[in-house]
């Protein structure tokens, strides 16, 4: 078993099999983020195990965002110019409810940080956002140093 991120492939991924529990973030795999990859919107990003490749353990999607700078708590807005805050939005992660509570979710948040911070070489990326789909998944986040907005207590930020 070796463990592998790649962004989706929708002629090799198996979308339609996808089952999370929270239909929201199945469907939109199924119908909504192939297009969304090809329109610019959001590139997803599947992890997927060598021994079943097309089989889509989770997922997660990443946009370009911007944060108002009165959205951080006070101590992150400490010398940052008074202007947006660049940051990369993580705007939907999922595991498959048959692999939940293996790491996976952990895994794909830590993809998610890496990339945002690959992005760095290219352009300026001060946060990874995320939208917590309720209060329990927005716990899930805060246990990896995520902080509630100020405007927004489901959207949290992650200081880069
Ligand atoms: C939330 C979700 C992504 C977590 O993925 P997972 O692979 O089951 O989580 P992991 O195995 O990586 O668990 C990591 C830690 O988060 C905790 N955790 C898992 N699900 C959680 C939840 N819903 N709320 C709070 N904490 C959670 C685990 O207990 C674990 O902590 P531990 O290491 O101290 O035991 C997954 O349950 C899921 O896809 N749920 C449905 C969709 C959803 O809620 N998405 C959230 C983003 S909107």
């Amino acid at each position: 078993m070796a463990l592998h991120f790649a962004p989706l492939d929708a002629r090799w991924h198996q979308r339609s099999s996808f089952v999370s529990g929270t239909t929201a973030l199945d469907s939109y795999l199924q119908q909504r983020a192939s297009q969304h990859q090809r329109d610019g919107i959001a590139t997803t990003h599947v992890l997927t195990d060598s021994g079943d490749p097309a089989r889509i353990l989770g997922y997660c999607t990443l946009s370009a965002a911007q944060l108002t700078l009165s959205a951080l708590q006070e101590a992150d807005r400490q010398r940052l110019p008074a202007y947006p805050v660049p940051a990369v939005r993580v705007g939907r992660l999922a595991v498959a409810a048959a692999e939940q509570g293996k790491g996976y979710g952990q895994l794909l948040l830590g993809h998610a940080v890496n990339l945002a911070l690959s992005l760095r070489q290219t352009l300026g990326v001060r946060v990874l956002v995320v939208d917590a789909k309720d209060t329990p998944a927005a716990f899930f986040y805060q246990r990896y140093g995520f902080i509630q907005t100020s405007e927004n207590a489901l959207t949290l930020y992650l200081p880069l």
